[in-house]
């Protein structure tokens, strides 16, 4: 919510054109009732190959389940985790927990010096679990040992990390967000340790986490995979091999005057995990680190397009311009921090950090079980502000799909088609097979039309709509990548209600898609995919698509992969209980109705769609939850009308929506405490332990003042767990959910 711009980069209406030429195509209820195949698979991937591991644990059945086994639980604004009955969970690791004994245990007051590549970081996002067998090696087969791999998205609270807030001038005391506005970085310079501290926070934290006697997964300090990626990490540049040289001009700094390395890695957000066995760190909302200490000189016309369609900003550090934390106001001669200033203050873009802000937006791989492996930045995939990249079902011998959004209001869902076809011996083979799949390949936007049909458009420098662009002046297939949200618009791609997580369901393949919310949908601007723009009816005053919905897609031919036509529908809308049934269009119930989802994950076990919310819209009634679903497929439900008004403008759209769920197929089953977004989930492989992050409780903490000021929204988790102390300043956290009973997690 808060971490969010609220600023639209993409004014464009191209594809509204588009749209006029789309209507006569196809009809989706044909394609759906001519049976595209939709038999359950009846092996779990990545579960059922490559044991070798001493402490190997039996495969599980295949327990996918066509019910709920909770009861659903009430709204909460308490400042703690509820759960139904008959569940528990611990904190499996917190904010400033350590990774070595080499530092002090976390005080939590902000004491701590430049030691935060040693502890987890802040702001858990999506994270994944990597089991490790008896050599220390990937081991697809469950055992007793594992990695746990966790985002830490954002600075926006950075202010808990110093004894008394964020200081610039010299006057601590400040809170900034990380997106300016009237809470932003004033300007003012700022102390050296503070920023380290913030940058080293950002990143990846890997983890060993190992069963312990009763059962329970426990953090292991010291062991040897632990591990740091944070914003100052070595990252090799990686893309296609005939487009390298191409690519390394856009990133040339003077730190790497080749462009063939770059640092760090920014605002994790979603993630992915790759059928081989190594980690994605998506990269989302690093343009807004980045500001400039004086009007960049020089700047072409495509420059300055080029920043603005990113949020990048064009103009000297002013009262409308106040991106980033300042990280560049320390001392100019030192790069850790010059870096951040994307101004251009040398001769060459080898003298200065202009392209720095090209070196961020892409999907990081990192291999977790191997700690000296550099990560690369698969440029492949795009530039934009990813939120997570999800794998299609692999097929041997088939090429790999990655499904990945972008999320800022009206931008585009992508996709990945490797040219390398997926071969299980890469299992285990860790950077080298991320070379082999994730360098060479096609991007595409998706373009959802209002026949319930869709198409996947090649982001390629061969489409005249790219070549002929006069938005932005492309000059190769490069730029195409690195420009990918221009490319996408030049298209004419959907613009969507904010792109956060994908998901597979592993029964039949089908692709699920959260659009989050989007202040900025108007009556005009609603289209299909994008039905619904209105104004709460009470509490928060939002309009737009306040509690925005959930989309699905199949791909249209039996090869998924490299399919280029796809059906959609719309598998929930969020909306309160309370909202008219022309709003309320999934017929939500107090049982289960959300607002603002986000993260996103079938369980591989029980085949339970986790549905996660970060929101700002109903959050005067509940914190924000975690839902699960038990999800039909495409095409299972009907065609729908719907009739939007808002302010002083009415409008019908027609749309497709998935079969209704009803509070048996649809039930809250977790909330979290006070300010916090719940984020990020995986789950052991006997589908007993539930892992779920919660991000930046207490983030509604007011301007800082006294101590007393740390604590004034939320303590969590001390309210939960007296392992980490009452009365504490809130942290986010990971935590393991089990059954009492020792069950199967919702089922
Ligand atoms: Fe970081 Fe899009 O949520
Ligand atoms: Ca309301
Ligand atoms: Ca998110
Ligand atoms: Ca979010």
């Amino acid at each position: 919510m808060a971490h969010h711009p609220v600023t639209n980069h993409n004014p464009s209406d191209a594809e509204h054109f588009q749209d006029v030429l789309d209507r006569s195509r196809i009809s989706r209820r044909n394609l759906v009732r001519g049976g595209v195949g939709l038999a359950a698979l009846t092996t779990i991937p990545l579960l059922s190959a490559c044991g070798g591991s001493d402490e190997a644990v039996a495969p599980v059945a295949d327990t996918r389940a066509s019910a709920l086994g909770f009861n659903a639980i009430t709204k909460s604004l308490l400042d703690d985790v509820v759960l139904p009955a008959g569940y528990t969970f611990s904190v499996v690791h917190a904010t400033g927990d350590r990774l070595t004994s080499n530092v002090a245990a976390y005080g939590n007051a902000g004491a701590e010096m430049d030691d935060w590549s040693e502890r987890i970081g802040d702001h858990h996002d999506g994270m994944d679990l990597f089991y490790v067998d008896a050599n220390g090696r990937y081991s697809a087969a469950a055992t007793n040992r594992a990695v746990l791999a966790v985002n830490h998205e954002s600075s926006a609270d950075a202010h808990y990390f110093h004894p008394r807030g964020q200081t610039t001038n010299g006057v601590a005391g400040k809170k900034f967000s990380q997106f300016g506005g009237s809470t932003g970085w004033d300007g003012g310079t700022r102390p050296a340790l503070e920023v380290l501290k913030e940058i080293n926070h950002h990143g990846v934290s890997i983890t060993e986490i190992r069963r312990n006697a009763s059962g329970r997964w426990e953090t292991v300090v010291d062991a040897p995979l632990n591990r740091r990626v944070t914003a100052q990490t070595v990252a090799r540049v990686a893309g296609p091999r005939a487009h390298l040289n191409d690519i390394r001009s856009f990133m040339v700094t003077a730190y790497d005057t080749t462009g063939t390395t770059a640092r760090g890695t920014l605002n994790n957000c979603g993630h992915g995990k790759t059928p081989w066995g190594t980690y994605l760190g998506c990269e989302e909302n690093w343009a807004f680190y980045f500001n400039n200490s004086v009007a960049p000189a020089g700047l072409t016309p495509k420059q300055v397009a080029g920043r603005a369609r990113y949020g990048v900003p064009t103009a000297a550090y002013g009262a409308t311009n106040r991106n980033s934390q300042g990280w560049y106001a320390v001392t100019p001669t030192d790069n850790r921090f010059a870096r951040w200033d994307a101004a251009t203050t040398g001769a060459t873009a080898a003298d200065d950090y202009r392209n720095e802000p090209n070196t961020f937006g892409y999907n990081v791989e990192i291999d977790p079980l191997n700690p000296t492996a550099r990560p690369a930045k698969r440029v492949a995939l795009g530039r934009f502000a990813h939120e997570a990249a999800v794998f299609g079902l692999p097929v041997a011998g088939e090429p790999l799909a990655v499904y990945m959004g972008c999320d800022s209001n009206n931008e585009y869902v992508y996709k990945f088609v490797s040219a390398a076809v997926w071969n299980p011996a890469d299992i285990g083979g860790g950077m080298a097979a991320g070379d082999k799949y994730l360098d060479e390949g096609k991007l595409y936007a998706a373009k959802f039309n209002e026949t319930g049909q869709g198409e996947w458009i090649e982001l390629t420098i061969a489409n005249p709509l790219i070549s002929g662009y006069t938005v932005y002046a492309f000059a190769n297939q490069a730029d195409v990548f690195v420009h990918a949200r221009h490319a996408a618009t030049a298209v004419g791609a959907t613009r969507m209600d904010r792109p956060e997580w994908g998901a597979v369901n592993p029964r039949n393949g089908d692709v699920y898609f959260t659009m989050t919310n989007n202040s900025s949908r108007t009556v005009a601007g609603t289209d299909a995919a994008n039905p619904r723009a209105y104004a709460d009816n009470d509490g928060r005053a939002r309009t737009g698509n306040p509690n925005g919905h959930i989309i699905r897609l199949r791909e249209n031919t039996t090869v998924k992969a490299t399919a280029t036509a796809f059906t959609w529908d719309i598998f929930l809308f969020g909306a309160e209980a309370d909202a008219s049934p022309g709003i309320n269009l999934s017929g939500l119930s107090e049982a289960n109705d959300f607002s603002s989802p986000d993260g996103l994950w079938f369980s591989p076990t029980t085949g339970i769609c986790w549905i996660q919310t970060d929101d700002g819209a109903y959050t005067d009634v509940t914190n924000c939850m975690l839902l699960a679903a038990i999800p039909g497929q495409v095409g299972d439900g009907r065609a729908l009308s719907v009739t939007n008004s808002l302010g002083g403008a009415t409008a019908t759209r027609q749309t497709f929506i998935g079969a209704a769920l009803g509070d048996a197929k649809l039930r809250r089953f977790l909330v979290g405490p006070k300010g916090c977004e719940i984020t990020g989930i995986t789950e052991t492989a006997d589908g007993r332990t539930l892992f779920v992050n919660i991000q930046h409780p207490g983030e509604n903490t007011p301007a800082l003042g006294t101590a007393a000021d740390f604590t004034h929204e939320s303590t969590w988790p001390a309210t939960s767990t007296a392992a980490y102390g009452p009365g504490r300043r809130a942290r986010s956290a990971t935590i393991a959910i089990t059954r009492t009973d020792g069950g199967l997690i919702g089922v």
